[in-house]
């Protein structure tokens, strides 16, 4: 029997080095695009695909991401006394339900294959998603619920993927594959940051996957992939001449790398030209920037 994804891990125990000195004391995934920190939008995504479980990787450090998800009952009061209700309405969406949300420790940042296996005994013997909180996906519909049916559809393993440009291939996992419809591949291969002449095809594999629970029995495994890493790609891979194989769901609207400085600066100014509130000042703004004086800024810090 096909059982629904209704689980989702959120690794969230990486160090995040390319944020420092920030990510010395701020977790990645609590840095906003606008108003909202990164996990919020990860969150809005794994509701819309129907995940009722929410199952945090976290790590020493990590406390202000708790709070985030936890009632805040003074400053709602204080906001109901000043009638206040868009923000009451905007504090409730990061409301969880009690139970509905569980932390797991992982001691030692040892990859983010670790990462998922850290969460196995929350996870059980059913299919789950994996959210990573710095891939945003702006616009279109949630790639997340395209794939828990692509899932539903073939019971197998889906990772969401994208084309890069060849030089970018030795960023990310790359597949090779056969079928294609447009919107789904099916996996031949899955080779975790291959040089660009290696890479098997430009087709990347960006921070979304629906598993099976035999990905979590590879993990027992522990074998350490490129990076000296437990890498999540190698075990999904794995399963491509298993019984239910792995699929490659291309997905609507634009995705930014939020893990990366460039990434996470671009997606502020979408999501900043996205907002009523905000969009004619910001273009404004844009339309009347001086890019030399920029550059010439920089040469005298
Ligand atoms: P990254 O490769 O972006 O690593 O991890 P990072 O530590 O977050 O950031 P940099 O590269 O040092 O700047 C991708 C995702 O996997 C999680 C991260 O939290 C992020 O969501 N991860 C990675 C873990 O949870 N544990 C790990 O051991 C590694």
């Amino acid at each position: 029997m096909k059982r629904k994804v209704t689980k989702a891990v959120f690794p969230v125990a990486g160090m995040g080095t390319r944020f420092l000195p920030a990510t010395k004391s701020i977790p990645k995934e609590i840095m906003t695009l606008v108003d909202r920190p990164l996990i919020q939008y990860a969150i809005d995504e794994a509701r819309e695909a129907g995940i009722r479980d929410f199952i945090f990787v976290t790590a020493r450090g990590k406390q202000s991401l708790e709070d985030y998800f936890d009632s805040a009952p003074e400053l709602e009061k204080s906001l109901r006394q000043k009638g206040k209700k868009d923000l009451l309405q905007e504090l409730k969406r990061t409301d969880m339900d009690s139970g509905a949300i569980a932390y797991v420790r992982q001691k030692e940042a040892l990859g983010l294959g670790h990462a998922v296996w850290c969460a196995r005994r929350l996870i059980g013997n059913e299919p789950f998603a994996v959210v990573l909180p710095d891939d945003v996906i702006h616009g279109g519909r949630a790639c997340l619920a395209d794939m828990v049916e692509t899932h539903r559809e073939t019971g197998g393993n889906v990772v969401a993927t994208m084309e890069v440009p060849k030089e970018k291939v030795s960023s990310y996992g790359v597949l090779g594959f056969d079928e294609d419809d447009g919107s789904r591949v099916r996996a031949t291969s899955m080779v975790e940051k291959p040089a660009a002449e290696d890479a098997p095809s430009n087709l990347a594999v960006i921070g979304r996957y629906v598993l099976t629970p035999q990905v979590l029995q590879n993990l027992n495994r522990k074998e350490r992939g490129a990076g000296n890493e437990i890498q999540l790609t190698d075990a999904i891979a794995k399963e491509i001449d298993g019984e239910t194989g792995v699929y490659g769901q291309r997905f609507e609207g634009q995705r930014y790398d939020c893990g990366s400085k460039a990434g996470y600066l671009q997606a502020t100014i979408a999501f900043g030209l996205a907002r009523d509130d905000l969009r004619a000042e910001l273009s404004d703004f844009i339309a009347n920037l001086d890019l030399s004086a920029g550059a010439d800024a920089a040469a005298d810090i």
